[in-house]
């Protein structure tokens, strides 16, 4: 068994990680504060092919591995996750999509400029009245025979407001209930598409969310992902993969959350030595080490998992469970650490802190994936073969 990273890998993360620590850094205080939507750094992460990475080449993407992805999510999250929610949304929750499912028509036609950024992706799922429980979809797709009529109203949508592209989940015959949803690809400048106000957030302040509003929208017949009725199923396996990225952005809030208490403990002198020479400090240091260490590694045996094609349903919901919760626990400690300093924004700690808790909530909550992974184990379902 060989846990380290090939040559490939680390190139993706030390890429990731000099883009981050130079292009993000300086300005993420700022636009937190303003909630401000990051343009400039969505172009240039553009430029660098972090909209294509799951995309094959022959459709304008890089096809990298899931390690490769959970790797640039984790760089980028030790920064700017308002950043890393737009990468991850766009390429978990709609290119991933429309390139396993989508036909040949639908990949050249939506695919490139996914990929290179000219467009932003999001996904549609959540409603007012639908979040956990997703079978309870009201958005509503009337077959007209040669296209559908979709209206209804879906909420808290990661790039929301500068999506070019929604992949949109909506029933089409409520007495199947689960059976009868299907997923369509609706572009966002058909008539009948608006969206609500940016939703002013605890974290991740500077990312997109609003709601998206459909109101007797003509998708044509040729939008729909997949046979007829499959539309439940592919979005339960689209936030499979999806949860990945989450648990990768909550990864690299723990990680960036530890290695900055780590600087500061070297740097900060208290009773005449530095913080990290104090056990209080340094168990505390120890036990988020034990933390990072663990996560990192069940998220990329997940990631393995998945480039290796099989079923993630459990492995995904524990590794975004596991992490997330860890992604709490540590960031949080990570402000104890820094003292009164931890508690203002100048030391990005306090941002982590407030970025983790939606982590624990969106792509579903942590109560979701409990449903999940005990639905598993009751079941007996095979894990590894
Ligand atoms: N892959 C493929 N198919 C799946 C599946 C998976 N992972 N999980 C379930 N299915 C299939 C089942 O096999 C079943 O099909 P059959 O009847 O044909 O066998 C069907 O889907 C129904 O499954 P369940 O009976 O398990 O459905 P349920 O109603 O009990 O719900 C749930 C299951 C796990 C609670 C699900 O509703 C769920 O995951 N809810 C959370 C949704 C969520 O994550 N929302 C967040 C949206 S995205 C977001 O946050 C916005 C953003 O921009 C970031």
């Amino acid at each position: 068994m060989d846990f380290s990273l090939n040559e490939d890998h680390k190139m993706v993360r030390d890429m990731a990680r000099d883009f981050a620590q130079q292009v993000l850094k300086p300005g993420v205080i700022e636009r937190d504060t303003k909630g401000e939507y990051p343009k400039e750094q969505v172009k240039a992460m553009a430029d660098l092919g972090f909209f294509g990475v799951l995309v094959d080449p022959e459709y304008g993407g890089t096809g990298m591995d899931y390690i490769s992805y959970s790797l640039i999510m984790e760089e980028l999250s030790k920064v700017d996750n308002s950043c890393s929610v737009i990468v991850s949304a766009h390429n978990s929750l709609a290119c991933w999509g429309i390139q396993k499912y989508g036909t040949e028509e639908q990949k050249q036609k939506y695919l490139p400029r996914l990929a290179s950024g000219e467009i932003i992706g999001a996904f549609c799922l959540s409603e007012p009245e639908a979040g956990s429980d997703a079978t309870s979809q009201t958005t509503e797709a009337i077959d007209m025979v040669d296209h559908y009529v979709l209206n209804g109203t879906k909420n808290w949508i990661t790039n929301g407001t500068t999506a070019g592209v929604y992949v949109v989940i909506a029933q089409t015959n409520k007495d199947k209930r689960h059976k009868g949803i299907n997923a369509f690809i609706v572009d966002a400048d058909l008539k009948g598409v608006t969206y609500g106000q940016k939703e002013d957030k605890l974290g991740i302040r500077s990312s997109d969310t609003s709601s998206v509003m459909f109101q007797d929208v003509k998708v044509p017949k040729e939008n729909r992902i997949g046979e007829e009725g499959f539309g439940f199923s592919f979005a339960m396996e689209t936030l499979d993969g999806g949860r990945i990225g989450i648990a990768s952005q909550a990864m690299g809030i723990a990680s960036g959350s530890y290695e900055l208490a780590l600087q500061y403990s070297h740097e900060r002198i208290t009773f005449g030595k530095p913080i990290n020479h104090h056990q209080a400090i340094s168990f505390k240091l120890a036990d988020m080490a034990i933390q990072v260490e663990m996560a990192r590694t069940f998220l990329h045996k997940t990631c393995w998992l998945k480039d290796n094609k099989k079923d993630i349903n459990r492995a995904a919901a524990m590794a975004k469970t596991f992490c997330s919760e860890v992604a709490m626990a540590i960031a949080t400690e990570a402000v104890q650490v820094h003292g009164g300093y931890g508690f203002v924004k100048e030391y990005h700690v306090e941002r982590l802190m407030r970025d983790a808790k939606i982590t624990q909530i969106y792509e579903g909550t942590s109560e979701i994936q409990r449903l999940v992974i005990s639905r598993s184990i009751i079941k007996g379902e095979p894990y590894l073969d």
